[in-house]
């Protein structure tokens, strides 16, 4: 029986997120380079994206590249643009035909220009679809969200649009990447590092945290299912004790 078929569908989380981490060490157990390893995670991606179809997931946010990871070898960045610039060409047609919605967040601007280009069209031929939003944190770190945030609503005070003592949660989220998207419910990182490495660090502040030794090349649909399905035996209590919850 496929884990599928235990996941109660009525409560999957809204939202998934995922640190994927491993292609480098998955590569080197083959005896190829990392880039061979990014490109075999194309797959993993592939799969996860489609097992967020079948389960109903409304938001899958993947981390893809880091703002720290401008300081791995040339090679490797080159080659870890060069496969997104490639993958998203490549995969627009299939993300249509699962009404799969392509959506960025981080600083476009250091991109290359090959990639802001691609990302740009391939956000306006799926922007219509409705199912699935499929994220990708691009030259993204959650620390550079949070200044970004404090430097525009410290320009709002500067202009005198809103005084200090009226920010709120709730201004503060408007200006972070996400504002329109629940937080995730369900962060799941893979190669059995125990690290959040700087990501969504705002909104996975009551998220469940799901680790898997499985390297990210490895990580099949059933592999989702099987996070989703510990994630549904888990009680999430925000603070309260488990009695408060039973009313
Ligand atoms: C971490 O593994 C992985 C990355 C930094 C890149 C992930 C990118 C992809 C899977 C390509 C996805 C493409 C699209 C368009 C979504 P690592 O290199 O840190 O592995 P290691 O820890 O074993 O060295």
């Amino acid at each position: 029986m496929s884990t599928l078929s235990k996941i109660d569908l009525k409560k999957t989380p809204q939202h998934i997120a995922i640190i994927m981490d491993g292609n480098g060490r998955w590569a080197k157990k083959q005896g190829e380079v990392r880039l061979f390893g990014h490109t075999s995670g194309v797959e993993a991606v592939r799969e996860v994206l489609k097992g967020c179809v079948d389960m109903g997931v409304r938001y899958l946010t993947l981390y893809a590249f880091s703002t720290e990871n401008w300081n791995r070898p040339k090679e490797e960045v080159d080659g870890l643009m060069n496969l997104m610039v490639e993958t998203i060409a490549n995969e627009v047609d299939e993300l249509n035909s699962n009404n799969v919605r392509l959506r960025s967040i981080g600083d476009e601007s250091k991109l290359p220009d090959a990639c802001r280009n691609e990302l740009a069209k391939a956000k306006n031929a799926t922007y219509s679809n409705s199912g699935v939003d499929l994220i990708l944190a691009l030259n993204y770190s959650a620390r550079w969200e949070m200044l970004n945030a404090v430097q525009n609503i410290a320009k709002k005070v500067e202009r005198g649009e809103i005084k200090a003592n009226a920010i709120t949660k709730s201004s503060f989220e408007n200006e972070l990447c996400m504002n329109d998207v629940p937080d995730p419910e369900l962060l799941i990182r893979t190669s059995g590092e125990y690290r959040l490495s700087n990501f969504l660090l705002w909104q996975i502040a009551y998220a469940e945290l799901y680790f898997t030794d499985k390297l990210w090349p490895d990580f099949s649909r059933e592999d989702l299912f099987k996070a989703v399905l510990d994630y549904q035996g888990r009680e999430r209590r925000f603070g309260k004790v488990s009695e408060q919850l039973i009313n």
